[in-house]
Order: C-alpha cells, then sequence, then structure tokens
C-alpha cells in the first residue's frame, strides 16, 4: 500500500513538472578526462547473419564486395568511425577452434554452431579475415578466447600467430598470405564463463583465468591488455572474487547488461510495445548507471588507484527476434526507442570514465540492437546507428562536466528514470558537442546551455527524431528515422538556447 502511495505521488510530480532545464556546463573546468573512444565499441560474433551476409559474403559473391566483405556495410561502418570490434563471440567463442578458421578456405572444416540455431558454418571468416577487416576499418581488434572448450595451447599459439614476427607460428602465418604481425590489443579471456563459457563458479574461473591469461604471451612489443570474463547484471559476488583473487593479473574485467522489456526479463516485440512498456525499457536500461556504480564501489574496495578498466562488453536491448525468422539468430528491428536507449546510455558512459573505459553494443549488424540491417543484397541503417554516428564527435575528446536537475519519470513497473540526459565535450580543435536526449513521448523539454565564459559566436547541431516511436527503417522503404540539420539552438551571451521535440536526441556543435 505504502509502494502504491509513493508510486502516485511520483507520477503526480511527473504530470506536473515543466519541460524546461537549464545545463551549467563548466567549459573552464581543468583536469577532466579524455572520453575514450572504445566507449563507442562493437561486437560482432558468429551468431544468425552478423558475419556471414552482414558483414563477410565472399569473394564469389554476387553482392558487390571489397575481398569478400559486403562494400555498402564497409561504407557505412567507416563513416561510423568503430573504434574496437570484439570477435568472434559471446558464447560462440567457447566453442570456436581458431586453426579451423586458416588456410585456404576450401579445405575449412565446417563447424556447427551450438548455442545459435545449429547453424553450420564453413569457417570461411577466420583470423585473417577478422584482422583485415580491422585494418580495413582502423579498428583495433578485440579477441574473445576460448577458455570453456580450448586448451590453453590453442589460446598461446593462437596469440603468437597473430603477433610473433618468428616462429612456427609465424611462418604459418606468412604460408597463409600474412608475413606481418598484425598489432592485437585486446583480448578476453573467456566469454560468460560462469555460464555458456564454461558454468564455472567464480573461485574456479579465477584460477582458471590466471593459468590461461599466463601463456598469452606479448611478442615483439605487442602488449596485451587482458581483460578477464566478468559478471552480469547484478552478480556482484562475480566481480568481488575476481577482484580479490585475480586482479593483479588482468588490465580489465567484464560486465555484461541487457536491456528487456520487463525486470523479470520477459523480451517484447521490437516494434510493438505500448507507452508504458517503452518508459519500461529506458527505466531498465537506466538503471545501468546504478548497476556500473555498484560494480565500481567493489572494483574500488581492491583497486583505489583504477588501475582496471570495467569493460562493458555487451550492451543493448535484447527483444523478441522478427516473426518468422529463426529464433536462434536473434534478428531483431530497431525503432526510434532503441535510438533513445542508445543516447541515454552514451551520455552515462561518458561521465564514469575514470573507471568504464570500453564498452561493446549488442551486435554490429543483424543481431540484437544493431548498427545495420540486411536482407540479401538490401541495407538498412539503423535508428541505433544514427546515434552513434552523430555521438562519435565525443570519441577522444574531452568531457567538460555539466550539471543540470531531472524530475523523474516513473514507468508502469515502478521504476525510475530521469526525464532528461545531457553531455558535454570539447574536441582537438576547440570546438564544444553537447548530446541531449528528451525521452518524454509527449512533450518538448526547452533547454538552456549556460557556460562559465563562453559566448557562442556559431551553433550548428543534427536532430534524430521520428513521427512515431515505433518508427524503423525498412527494407525497399524510404528511412523512417534519419538525422536532419537542427536549426532551432540559438546562441546569445553565454547561452545557447534550444527547444528539444518529444522524443528526439540532438547533438550540438557549438563555438
Ligand atoms: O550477444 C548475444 C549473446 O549474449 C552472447 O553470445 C553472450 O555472451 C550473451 O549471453
Amino acid at each position: 500500500m505504502k509502494k502504491i502511495l509513493l508510486l502516485t505521488a511520483m507520477l503526480a510530480a511527473a504530470a506536473t513538472l515543466s519541460a524546461q532545464v537549464k545545463v551549467s556546463v563548466h567549459e573552464t573546468a581543468q583536469d577532466q578526462p579524455v572520453i575514450p573512444a572504445e566507449l563507442y565499441g562493437q561486437f560482432s560474433e558468429h551468431l544468425g547473419k552478423c558475419i556471414y551476409e552482414g558483414i563477410w559474403v565472399g569473394p564469389e559473391s554476387d553482392i558487390p564486395n571489397v575481398d569478400g566483405y559486403r562494400t555498402d556495410v564497409l561504407e557505412a561502418l567507416r563513416a561510423l568511425k568503430v573504434p574496437v570490434l570484439r570477435w568472434p563471440g559471446g558464447c560462440f567463442a567457447d566453442e570456436y577452434h581458431w586453426m579451423d578458421g586458416i588456410g585456404p578456405r576450401e579445405n575449412r572444416p565446417k563447424l556447427v554452431n551450438n548455442n545459435w540455431g545449429g547453424t553450420v558454418e564453413d569457417n570461411s571468416f577466420g583470423t585473417h579475415e577478422f584482422l583485415n577487416l580491422c585494418e580495413m576499418l582502423g579498428t583495433q581488434p578485440y579477441i574473445s578466447a576460448n577458455v570453456g572448450s580450448g586448451t590453453v595451447e590453442e589460446l598461446a599459439k593462437w596469440v603468437e600467430y597473430m603477433t610473433a614476427e618468428g616462429g612456427t607460428m609465424a611462418e604459418l602465418r606468412a604460408s597463409n598470405g600474412r608475413k606481418e604481425p598484425w598489432k592485437v590489443k585486446y583480448l578476453g579471456v573467456g566469454n560468460e564463463s560462469w555460464g555458456c563459457g564454461g558454468d564455472m563458479t567464480p573461485e574456479y574461473y579465477s584460477d582458471v583465468y590466471k593459468r590461461y591469461a599466463l601463456y598469452a604471451r606479448n611478442y615483439n612489443g605487442n602488449s596485451l591488455f587482458k581483460i578477464a570474463c566478468g559478471a552480469s547484471d547484478y552478480d556482484y559476488n562475480w566481480t568481488k572474487v575476481l577482484m580479490k583473487n585475480a586482479r593483479k593479473k588482468m588490465k580489465g574485467l567484464s560486465l555484461h547488461y541487457y536491456t528487456c522489456k520487463t525486470w523479470s526479463g520477459s523480451k517484447g516485440s521490437a516494434t510493438q510495445f505500448t507507452p508504458e512498456e517503452y518508459y519500461n525499457v529506458l527505466a531498465k536500461t537506466c538503471e545501468i548507471e546504478e548497476v556500473l556504480k555498484n560494480h565500481f564501489a567493489i572494483m574500488d574496495a581492491y583497486d583505489p588507484d583504477k588501475k582496471i578498466a570495467l569493460v562493458l562488453d555487451e550492451w543493448g536491448t535484447w527483444f523478441d527476434v522478427e516473426p518468422g525468422t529463426n529464433p536462434g539468430w536473434l534478428f531483431q528491428q530497431n525503432t526510434m526507442r532503441d535510438a533513445m536507449v542508445a543516447a541515454l546510455n552514451l551520455n552515462i558512459f561518458q561521465k564514469h570514465t575514470d573507471r568504464l573505459k570500453m564498452a561493446n553494443i549488442a551486435q554490429i549488424v543483424n543481431v540484437l540492437q544493431s548498427m545495420i540491417l540486411t536482407d540479401g543484397p538490401r541495407m538498412v541503417l539503423t535508428p541505433t546507428y544514427h546515434v552513434f554516428r552523430m555521438y562519435n564527435v565525443h570519441q577522444r575528446a574531452t568531457y567538460v562536466p555539466s550539471d543540470y536537475k531531472t524530475h523523474d519519470i516513473v514507468s508502469a513497473e515502478g521504476r525510475i528514470m530521469d526525464d532528461f540526459s545531457a553531455c558535454a565535450s570539447r574536441d582537438a580543435d576547440g570546438k564544444f558537442h553537447v548530446s541531449l536526449a528528451n525521452p518524454y513521448l509527449d512533450k518538448a523539454v526547452t533547454v538552456e546551455l549556460a557556460f562559465d565564459s563562453l559566448k557562442p559566436s556559431s551553433v550548428t547541431g543534427e536532430i534524430l527524431k521520428a513521427d512515431r516511436i515505433d518508427a524503423y527503417n525498412d527494407f525497399g522503404k524510404d528511412p523512417a528515422v534519419a538525422p536532419a540539420a537542427f536549426k532551432g539552438a540559438k546562441a546569445s551571451g553565454k547561452t545557447v538556447k534550444l527547444t528539444l521535440p518529444a522524443a528526439s536526441v540532438v547533438v550540438l556543435e557549438i563555438r
């Protein structure tokens, strides 16, 4: 009863709030962190149509391609400025044996993808294809190594094969067409080792991690950033045990956090949802900030100098698959709601970079909250893609602290979220960028940005909004969600004023 009264009071408060916000932007603040580009990381798993069809069609394909990589997807990914790409899984990683994916493609063994629909694949996309893709995109590879069903020797040799200049593995690599070693920085030692990656306890995995990590050597100046498998969501004990037992041997500890329709995990349709479900999803996704803080607090107790990174290497929405598609392929559409999820999360991540150094949305093409969807030769850019493209101005920019007062939006499940979100940065050329999100479905928000001393002389921007919150970009149709120039911001003295339409995302460039 008490809870219902509280909820009613909060709903009443939300209904009467004025949709206005003043954002104080402290551009004079000194010693602010650089926003790691890696917060805009991506994840590509051998799952459904992510790799095969989504990225790789093979050189013989009728779909236009460059050496087997589809041309349209390559171009779209270049514009996105992908800083880091995780591969080959996910759950797939712990059943992946890298030696099956090298050498002449016609000789590679076939593989049943036990985790994802039992699909048989031909291993035609392997280590060379992945690392060459990263080079083509200017992206750092993040290799997720097999600990669940692979041996220590396999991992040791994989690292040697990718990064050593001499020795038998380097000779094998050269005989497969690549003389120079690649640079590989990020190495994940196991994925979801508490589940699909080996079903281990944190105590047992801590020892396994140390053993596998020990033999993953640094060759010829390549320095591996070793990431231990971390917790899912609210499993704080996993973080505690890993920090207690293995912190001296890791550079990063991962975390996975997905957003479904409800807290209990009911996924819901990606495209058909009520306003209540919309707010539930946003509240659930914004709860990541509290979850991150809880994991940070545990890490702080063991690592007060924050030497170990939290690596959020899987996050995003997880809805029901599109009707008629393979349930194991996790193919979901992507609406303006997903764009809002992306915007709110990225604004949160950028505020916590003292500990959070990387985040990889799941996944890059055709799986879960994708950037890109394909249907044979056709391709669409999703609303989430547009947010990532608009926000990429924050990559490697200096964080600019800002403060503003928000009001509560209370979801149908009684979960609370902020009714406004913003984040600012200054790039190497001195330009300021402010990303703003108005999650209200039915209310515009009037924003005043108030700088400490800057008197802006020019403001430009881009806006992402749609006629409907469930709008999505469909194959063969004009895009229903696409960014447009935003001309509604006015500079005056030390302020910039604008109105954010309901359910919109805006990124401003201010000089
Ligand atoms: O991203 C899909 C799956 O979600 C990954 O394979 C796994 O790590 C997680 O459970």
